[in-house]
């Protein structure tokens, strides 16, 4: 029998770099492959298993609602849905929520509101390079990497990708656009904040009426110590897109907007068939019941801990250039490519990191990891960064 390596190569689409472990259960903050073999997960899905793997209560929201009924359409009025949609209501200021499956759907959702929203005055939506929305049309309309573009135009029209650093590029680019999309923690782009310079142009946008629309997939549900990342900026979203952690592992995307934004979205106008599945909200229920049960400040303090643990750990290091970190968003600046020490903090740690924009170590951990394993962190760090 061929191994399931060999199996993946022949039935799959080859479009993933997969990671040489093959898990065989997940719990916690770990990840076990063959022999009960224990790997520290720094990537928790792509930041999607905010409480990790396996979280009793998750489970147990899950069974229960699977055994009441698991999927009905939206043809239906779903308490669940009902119940996670006032939740995010109240931890985000914004009124209304619809539901989708994923993130990039989330983006592609956005769009649609942006445009009808804006029917009378149809201007372009504004996008900041090195950016990442995902990989639909209109998502990758809005992001500059050639690789995810390459000849698969052609785009929506309507977008312009600006450089955030050049801010007279910004300030004319905002001018009559009917929105700015950004992440106010870019993820994929190397966890960097969004340029500080750009904050009061954005706020000068929107009150001559530019939507604002806050990519919070990555950034969102207490990833970054905070309920959103645009509270770390001053700014007040007019949307927001979250998806990841708030399925708790299932598949769950939003949108979230103002009353009068949403009003643009009339009957018929969008729709998915699973997006709000009552599985998937309820097991997002319990990610907000434990955030708001002290989950929130734990990430705070476990982010001030581990920044001081990789400061020590990594002062002398020549390869580091800089440390980035928004509660447990943190992104490892080195000075030369990240790849072969994120391979060797596997090999050598048995610790899943995830290099990205090149030269960046990327660390999501759940938000439940222990201080003890973000020490494990920093030291092993220590080990493949100063070659020891
Ligand atoms: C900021 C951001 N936006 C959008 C997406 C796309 O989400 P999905 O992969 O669920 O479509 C991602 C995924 O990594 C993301 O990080």
């Amino acid at each position: 029998m061929p191994s399931l390596v060999d199996r993946e190569q022949q039935a799959l689409f080859q479009t993933y770099n997969r990671l040489p472990l093959v898990p065989e259960r997940a719990e916690g903050s770990c990840i076990y492959g063959a022999n009960n073999k224990r790997y520290l997960d720094c990537v928790s899905g792509l930041g999607a298993m905010a409480l990790g793997h396996s979280h009793p209560k998750v489970l147990s929201a899950v069974q229960q609602q699977t055994h009441r009924y698991m999927h009905l359409s939206n043809l239906f009025v779903q308490e669940p849905q009902i119940a996670l949609a006032e939740s995010l209501i109240a931890v985000s200021g914004l009124e209304r929520v619809f539901f989708c499956n994923s993130g990039t759907e989330a983006i592609e959702g956005a769009v649609k509101l942006v445009r009808r929203f804006k029917r009378n005055s149809p201007g372009h939506i504004v996008a900041f390079e090195g950016g990442f929305h995902g990989r639909t049309l209109a998502a990758l309309s809005m992001m500059n990497k050639p690789l995810y573009k390459d000849n698969m135009g052609p785009f929506g029209e309507g977008f312009v990708v600006v450089d955030e650093n050049d801010t007279d590029t910004v300030k004319n680019a905002l001018e009559g656009a009917s929105a700015v999309f950004f992440e106010p923690v870019k993820g994929e782009g190397g966890i960097r904040l969004l340029n500080s310079a750009v904050v009061p142009l954005i706020q000068q946008a929107q009150s001559r009426g530019t939507l604002v629309v806050c990519d919070e997939i990555q950034s969102g549900l207490g990833r970054t110590g905070a309920f959103f990342a645009f509270e770390h900026l001053d700014i007040m979203p007019d949307i927001v897109t979250i998806a990841k952690a708030i399925g708790g592992g299932l598949p769950l995307g939003a949108i979230l907007a103002r009353e009068v934004v949403a009003q643009a979205f009339e009957k018929g106008h969008h729709g998915t068939t699973f997006g709000g599945n009552a599985v998937a909200c309820a097991a997002g229920q319990v990610v907000i019941q434990e955030l708001q049960s002290g989950l929130l400040e734990a990430v705070r303090e476990k982010s001030t801990y581990f920044l001081a643990e990789l400061q020590k750990s990594l002062q002398d290091v020549q390869v580091v250039e800089s440390i980035r970190i928004y509660g447990l968003m943190i992104g490892i600046q080195l000075n030369e490519s990240a790849g072969q020490y994120v391979e060797r903090l596997l090999h050598e740690h048995n610790i899943i990191a995830n290099a990205t924009s090149g030269t960046v170590i990327r660390l999501l951990p759940p938000l439940i990891i222990t201080p003890a394993e973000l020490q494990e962190v920093a030291t092993a760090l220590h080990a493949v960064l100063s070659n020891t």
